[in-house]
């Protein structure tokens, strides 16, 4: 072998070492933790259901079907007609045929709508789609399966009457439905660090720039700051005196809250 040739192949093979521990340098920080996710456990995760429905499995099921599953398995928590609010808000109520027609709940634009429900809130179909087949039902998340998940959808949508009582909702006609959600235009970006023009420069971010508006002290700042919270007037009592229902030991006091907040702020 020449002396030429010798200094070609160990170059080639300083580049293949190199090549391999890049590959690996992430994972060398955690030597002996864990392993890669195999592409089987990624596939398992990766189940999120897009605004333009990809990830959506395909499927169909009826709003009678979609009646019974509901009863079986949500009612008990969310109210046959997904009008309980003793778990969590309501999932459906609030909305007009108006709403359905002009895709923004009118109760947000007037500043008088006296709940939120999911139906008002909620702009993309794929999203009420999505948070069904993996969250819930709350007890046994991801056991529905999709055809399962249209029924049950189905069945809300009849609710809130934005389809008929003999309607079936499928992978195949989902994207005409989301052009009836009550509230499809009342998304907003105009808010927190959105990215890229205000809407008074005809974008739909804010530049970027956060809400919250101070200047931040570097130095000498423990004379003007104090750190600590207060309940207002309003709420002290709403629960009754947490004094008495947090243990008087471990890192949560409970605060005396049947007298008036004092100026000091409850440490
Ligand atoms: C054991 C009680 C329970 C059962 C049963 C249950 N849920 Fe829920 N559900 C909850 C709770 C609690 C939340 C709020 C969870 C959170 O915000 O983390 C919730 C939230 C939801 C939401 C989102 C509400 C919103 O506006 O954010 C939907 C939609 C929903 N449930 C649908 C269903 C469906 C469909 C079923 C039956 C397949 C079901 N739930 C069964 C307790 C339950």
């Amino acid at each position: 072998m020449s002396r030429f040739s010798k200094s070609v192949l160990i170059l080639a093979f300083g580049f293949s070492a190199l090549g391999a521990s890049t590959a690996t340098l992430a994972f060398d920080n955690y030597a002996g933790v864990g392993r890669q996710a195999t592409p089987a456990e990624v596939k398992a995760w990766d189940i999120d259901v897009r605004p333009d429905f990809k990830g959506l499995p395909k499927g169909a099921g009826n709003v009678s079907r979609g009646n019974d599953l509901f009863e079986e398995k949500c009612a008990s928590c969310h109210g046959s007609f997904g009008e309980s609010n003793e778990v969590f808000t309501p999932l459906v109520g609030g909305t007009t045929k108006a709403d359905i027609q002009n895709g923004r709940v009118g109760g947000f634009v007037t500043g008088d709508i006296p709940q939120r429900t999911t139906f008002t809130k909620v702009a993309t179909i794929s999203t009420v789609w999505d948070y069904i087949y993996r969250a819930m039902p709350w007890t046994e998340p991801k056991s529905l399966k999709p055809d399962e998940v249209y029924a049950i959808l189905a069945y809300f949508l009849n609710l809130a009457e934005i389809v008929p009582a003999d309607f079936e909702l499928s992978d195949k006609n989902i994207a005409d439905v989301q052009k009836l959600m009550p509230n499809r235009n009342g998304m907003t970006t105009d808010h927190g660090m959105w990215p890229g023009p205000s809407a008074a420069k005809g974008g739909m971010g804010n530049g970027g720039k956060p809400d919250v508006k101070n200047s931040a002290c570097m130095k000498n700042c423990k004379k003007d700051v104090q750190v600590g919270s207060v309940l207002p007037d309003y709420a002290r009592t709403a629960h009754g005196n947490l004094e008495e229902q947090n243990r008087s030991f471990g890192p949560v006091r409970g605060v005396r809250t049947v007298d008036a907040a004092t100026a000091a702020p409850a440490k």
